[in-house]
């Protein structure tokens, strides 16, 4: 179930790749935030556990910089920040060694001492992929994987390459902790506005009536990201946009918006409603990659008017790669609600401007009474879900333009979160960390889940590297992608929106 307010229990945070990135950028300062908005437990440790030396001051200080520079909710004050810190320190450990383990163990152990308490353990693995066949085992070999209902495990995606490596983690996981205990992010579903797809569509009774194959034509998503790989290249170049974001985000949001209403907040209701979407989508037929998939790779171009350089020039990327940084695909979903209806999904890395969004292109009227000449820009009805960076929802609409003459024009009715609300949106990893401590998996993936929309793309993964992207790079940076993208819609008399 969804939690209420109330505070989680006692709690260690145990950080593997406590000296990365994803630390610095995104958990400490979450961690941070929950802290400064009274949401952490009275009695709470985190332990970041690295390779490298690090002191617990120097740490800190390191940490406090990545707060400054990356919390949605501004610099921390001095007094703030020294009574969180407090809470905060460094373990240096090799993650295959044993005794890493056995040391924290000991430090648990220890805090329950001084608590008097007995503690949550949450063992996040901020690691690269390599790192998460190991970590678990070594977990259930010191011991700290035995209470199911407070050690808790936290996984990063990728979860897997391809559908047999998803398994095969999924199974490392679960013989050495339940399901249950077993948290997988998608960082897109601790977002404020993906949240609200479920409150839009099933806390008013006005859109679901119309929410299906009579009154849809098609759906759009859309995941486009300003930025290129930076650093990431080594990873990136073995993963592409497939693997990186539309198994995982754009599947997600597909769930959103095609699953049917749920009967309660369970959590396990939320998630079979959305697998059930993932099972009830058309298997793409090998054959037919080409007529419902296209990949783009980026070259050299122009973004904010800045000369930006291709991907194969980009830093431990192959000059020669073949990976996407481009997908688009078009899915059906075969069911009552939805047959019929295609739901195109892109994404892609180095595109025009950052913005992702779900469009959802209701049928034009059945007939129109009104002559050609009072609507020459008809448009029929649009509903944007905007994720970000615009975080709202909008409708397009035809409206009578003022004056003698019956004239119908486009217009827009617009909500937008800080008009209505007035404060910032938390991280997702603030919201996500939270409902770990609070054991509440209904915004992570299941193992099913995950499997499901590997067996999807499976087809499409192995028709692309079966034969080799002749035209990369097939879009320059800065642009909206391949043409092909925009072909894909256009057979069918579809277009991205008016933004492309
Ligand atoms: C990550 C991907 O999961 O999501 C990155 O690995 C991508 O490649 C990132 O840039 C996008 O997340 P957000 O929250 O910035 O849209």
């Amino acid at each position: 179930m969804k939690s209420t307010n109330d505070q989680p229990e006692p709690v260690a945070v145990v950080i593997f790749g406590g000296a990365g990135d994803l630390t610095w950028r995104k958990l400490m300062p979450s961690l941070f935030d929950l802290h400064r908005d009274g949401r952490m437990p009275e009695k709470f440790a985190i332990m970041a556990v690295d390779r490298a030396a690090f002191g617990d001051a120097q740490l800190r200080k390191h940490f406090l910089e990545g707060v400054n520079r990356f919390s949605p909710k501004g610099k921390a004050k001095s007094t703030d920040w020294t009574r969180f810190a407090e809470h905060v320190t460094y373990q240096q450990g090799d993650f295959q060694e044993p005794a890493t383990y056995s040391n924290l163990e000991k430090s648990c152990a220890k805090l329950e001492k001084d608590w008097n308490a007995k503690a949550v353990h949450i063992f996040h693995m901020a690691t690269p992929p390599a790192m998460f066949g190991v970590i678990p085992k070594r977990l259930a070999d010191a011991g700290l994987n035995q209470d199911r209902t407070r050690d808790r495990i936290v996984v990063e995606k990728p979860i897997g390459h391809d559908l047999d490596s998803a398994r095969e983690l999924n199974r490392v996981l679960t013989e050495s902790f339940h399901e249950s205990q077993i948290f997988r992010i998608d960082h897109y579903l601790g977002k404020e506005t993906v949240q609200n797809i479920l409150a839009f569509r099933f806390a008013n009774p006005l859109f679901e009536p119309i929410w299906n194959r009579r009154y849809v034509e098609y759906v759009t998503i859309t995941v486009a990201e300003e930025v290129g790989v930076g650093h990431r290249g080594g990873y990136y170049d073995h993963a592409g946009a497939l693997r990186d974001m539309v198994q995982n985000h754009l599947m997600q949001l597909l769930c959103l918006v095609a699953m049917e209403p749920m009967v309660s907040f369970d959590a396990d209701e939320i998630r079979n409603k959305k697998v059930d979407v993932l099972h009830a989508l058309r298997p793409i037929p090998r054959g037919a990659v080409a007529q419902c998939a296209v990949r783009g790779q980026y070259g050299q171009g122009r973004l904010n008017g800045k000369k930006v350089r291709g991907y194969r020039q980009e830093v431990d990327v192959s000059p020669r790669s073949k990976t996407e940084t481009f997908a688009a695909l078009k899915l059906f979903v075969d069911n009552w609600r939805w047959q019929g209806v295609p739901f195109y999904l892109r994404t892609g890395k180095c595109l025009r401007r950052q913005l992702s969004e779900v469009s959802i292109q209701f049928r034009t009227v059945p007939h129109r009474s009104f002559p050609p000449e009072c609507g020459r820009d008809w448009h029929p009805s649009r509903l944007v879900l905007s994720i970000q960076p615009q975080e709202g929802i909008m409708l397009g609409f035809q409206a009578k333009y003022p004056g003698p003459k019956m004239l119908l024009r486009p217009v827009e009715m617009r909500f937008n979160y800080q008009d209505s609300f007035a404060v910032p949106s938390p991280d997702a990893y603030e919201t996500l960390l939270w409902d770990v401590m609070k054991q509440d998996p209904t915004l992570f993936m299941r193992a099913d889940q995950v499997e499901a929309a590997w067996r999807l793309l499976m087809p499409v993964l192995d028709a692309w590297a079966k034969s080799d992207p002749r035209d990369f790079p097939n879009y320059a940076a800065g642009s909206w992608g391949p043409r092909a993208a925009d072909e894909l819609l256009a057979r069918e008399g579809h277009a991205w929106g008016p933004i492309a």
